[in-house]
């Protein structure tokens, strides 16, 4: 038995990489740690947004199957690692998924083979981290097998960008590496882009995803200002992005959520101080400005609540979505946790309704839910709206609320409170 790819870690960023590669024909063999996700893929039921579990099940009747057993990597012609890499306590990226998958495939590297790692990480990994690893199967990089660094650019929920057409950058230890990633990629994604090596390759995904974070920062403290001196930022943002050139339009919001923006900026970061020993200054200006958003947020509520003659203390507040991005059901990293732990530190009877979230804990308690929409939202002293999904029709809810604050800019009306 051959495979075409075998794909290290079945979860957001592996298994549309696999789905992708099976649609273009490629035999995709899945290895995951984790017998349970292995288990529910066989069965064709999903765990990640983009996928639903028609596709799970279209894949493993097209002959795609998930693994625990180490030894059928040694089928496969091509090995591309997408597994974790969150924070550590010191603030740089937690290798241990990392190092655990290299040493996974070194004792089943075979000549000739392309190994590709896709999870985000500080510049130099592929090549101090990963390499060595490989290596030790008597095989060298370069010529025993071949060793590259693609960046994952997945975004979750996003139905114009997919794994097909958005552009791909890979950059190989040695050019006949880049050379051998550049044709695997060029089989099921229609643009590939060729870096000068790893560690530009590396480098690349963690300069967008700082450049994300910043201007998102940027526009957060214009947010506060801005609320202060009586000037509308969404429209002032609506005129500026009618500038054909030169300017991005970026959104303020409660805080940034997920499993990319508000930490991979930190690999960078910590990666600059630990080798060279100053800091990245606007990296750490931004992570300051972005994670007191939430407590920002409260301070706002609790001025709307004041206003109208009520304490924050026993007051029953609303939070709409809890998500980090709408329409999806991904938690990781979202506002909405610190912002519920700070009102309900306040003395706030904190509830939320989320269509995409069944169960919500936050500071370690669980937050009711609230089913009934509409009634909850006439109920409440307070509805925040934290994030936007496409079940909300803002204007009408907050026409029903009592009060309503937006820290998404969607509403119109001139009574409701906006970020
Ligand atoms: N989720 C995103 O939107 C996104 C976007 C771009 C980049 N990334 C990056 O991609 C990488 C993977 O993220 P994800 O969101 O897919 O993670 P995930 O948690 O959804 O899935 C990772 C999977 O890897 C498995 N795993 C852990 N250790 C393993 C090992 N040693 N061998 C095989 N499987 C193992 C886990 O069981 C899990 O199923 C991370 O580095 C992340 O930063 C994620």
């Amino acid at each position: 038995m051959s495979a075409d790819l075998v794909v290290l870690g079945l979860g957001y960023v592996g298994l549309p990489l696999a789905r992708q590669a099976m649609r273009s024909g490629l035999s995709v063999l899945g290895f995951d740690v984790d017998a349970a996700v292995a288990n529910a893929l066989n069965a064709g039921r999903s765990h990640v947004d983009d996928l639903s579990d028609d596709d799970v099940a279209d894949m493993i009747r097209s002959g795609f199957r998930a693994t625990t057993d180490e030894a059928e990597i040694s089928v496969a012609a091509t090995a591309v690692i997408c597994v974790p890499t969150p924070l550590s306590a010191e603030g740089g990226p937690d290798l241990t998924a990392v190092r655990a998958a290299a040493h996974t495939i070194a004792r089943n590297l075979r000549p000739g083979m392309l190994v590709v790692l896709e999870s985000t990480t500080y510049p130099g990994t592929t090549d101090e981290v990963v390499r060595p690893i490989l290596e030790r199967s008597g095989l060298v990089a370069g010529d025993g097998f071949f060793l590259a660094f693609s960046p994952e650019r997945i975004d979750p929920g996003n139905e114009r960008f997919g794994t097909h057409n958005t552009p791909k950058v890979v950059g190989g230890d040695t050019p006949e590496s880049t050379r051998r990633a550049a044709a695997f990629y060029g089989r099921f994604i229609d643009t590939v882009v060729r870096a000068k090596g790893t560690r530009e390759a590396e480098t690349a995904k963690l300069l967008e995803n700082t450049y994300r974070h910043i201007n998102i920062a940027l526009v957060n403290e214009m947010a506060r200002f801005c609320h202060e001196l009586d000037i509308d930022l969404w429209d002032v943002i609506h005129a500026a992005a009618t500038k054909p050139f030169g300017f991005q339009a970026f959104y303020p919001g409660p805080g940034v959520g997920g499993h990319c923006i508000p930490i991979d900026p930190n690999y960078l970061s910590h990666n600059v101080r630990a080798k060279l020993g100053y800091p990245f200054r606007f990296v750490e200006l931004a992570q300051e400005i972005n994670a007191t958003m939430p407590a920002y947020v409260a301070s706002r509520a609790q001025n709307i609540l004041n206003n109208a003659g009520l304490a924050m203390k026993g007051a029953f507040i609303l939070l709409l979505g809890v998500t980090y991005k709408p329409n999806i059901a991904d938690q990781r990293e979202s506002p909405a946790t610190p912002l519920a732990r700070r009102l309900t530190a306040l003395g706030a009877q904190v509830t939320y309704h989320d269509p995409h979230v069944n169960r919500w804990t936050a500071s370690g308690a669980d937050i009711p839910r609230s089913t009934d929409l509409e009634g909850a939202v006439v109920a409440a002293d307070l509805v925040i709206l934290v994030q936007n999904h496409r079940e909300y029709d803002a204007d009408r809810l907050a026409a029903l609320a009592k009060r309503f604050f937006d820290t998404r800019g969607v509403t119109t009306a001139a009574t409701t409170h906006r970020l």
